[in-house]
């Protein structure tokens, strides 16, 4: 693994001279952010060594190299998921790579069907904590520990400072902004009624198929996580109506300006 990622480290430093600040999961919802990044290198996944690479549709495939608002940062457009049928370990692959690279925080973002009876399809929320109900964790089998410890503290997966940063933008700016506990499943099915049930009893407030084992991965490295969630479609008892990957786009899509303007205040907020 320390091979890989110096392997693959080298190969991007053969393409770009940037040193990223932050690293950014442009999950659905931060499509858009890609378009305001200024590119400077935009490499695909399928060329960069010890990368899998993306299937999965809405999702292109690309490490993107640019400034934000004049800050360097490395983006994942596109990003590898449970579901598709990689390991855990590939799917967190580009956060070690983001972690040699020098990233300082990670911030991530993607969908998922809220079971919170006080959300609303369209709210932007706030990822607190999260539960993992993948049948995996990206952290098993031998460890690395020039990487990390064996047994990784997990008290502040999100750092309450960048929730309190967000928080703070989100008021400044008129944002309403949930907050809540986001519960990782496999996919790829959406789930079923009574499993909507299940996951609001155990905690949550949202379900997605994505994010937690990034975060697993970033907090091992003791990186710093920010992440935001749209709900894109209600798992709460007499509000569940049939879903589709179209639907669940399109109400992200609609979201994104906003996702777009917190992210974009959270870094000048951090590094200028
Ligand atoms: N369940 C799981 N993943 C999702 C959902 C959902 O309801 N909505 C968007 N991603």
């Amino acid at each position: 693994m320390l091979e890989k990622i110096q392997q693959t480290k080298a190969f991007l430093a053969s393409k770009t001279q940037l040193k990223p600040k932050a690293g950014i999961v442009l999950g659905t919802g931060l499509g858009n952010l890609s378009t305001e990044i200024k590119i400077e290198t935009a490499i695909p996944y399928e060329e960069i060594p010890n990368f899998p690479v993306s299937t999965v549709e809405g999702h292109s495939g690309k490490l993107l190299f640019g400034t934000l608002n004049g800050i360097p940062v490395v983006a994942m457009q596109g990003r590898f998921h449970y579901y598709e049928g990689y390991s855990l370990q590939e799917c967190t692959f580009p956060i070690r790579v983001m972690k040699a690279l020098g990233i300082e925080q990670l911030f991530l973002s993607n969908a998922s069907g809220g079971v919170n009876a006080n959300f609303e399809v369209g709210d932007i929320m706030l990822i607190t904590d999260h539960i993992n109900l993948l049948p995996d964790n990206p952290l098993r089998g031998k460890n690395i520990s020039e990487l990390g410890p064996r047994f990784p503290d997990m008290s502040e997966p999100y750092a309450k400072n960048l929730i309190a940063s967000v928080k703070q933008i989100a008021k400044d700016n008129n944002i309403k902004i949930q907050e809540g506990v986001y519960a990782a499943l496999s996919g790829p099915t959406f789930e079923t009624p009574a499993e909507y049930k299940f996951i609001q009893i155990i905690g949550a407030d949202a379900v997605g198929m994505s994010t937690v084992p990034e975060v697993i991965v970033a907090r091992h490295m003791d990186i710093p996580c920010m992440a935001l969630s749209i709900i894109t479609d209600l798992g709460v008892d007499g509000k569940i109506i049939e879903i589709s990957h179209e639907e669940v786009q399109q109400v992200a899509k609609a979201a994104e300006p906003k996702m777009t303007l917190i992210i974009k205040e959270l870094l000048a907020k951090l590094h200028n």
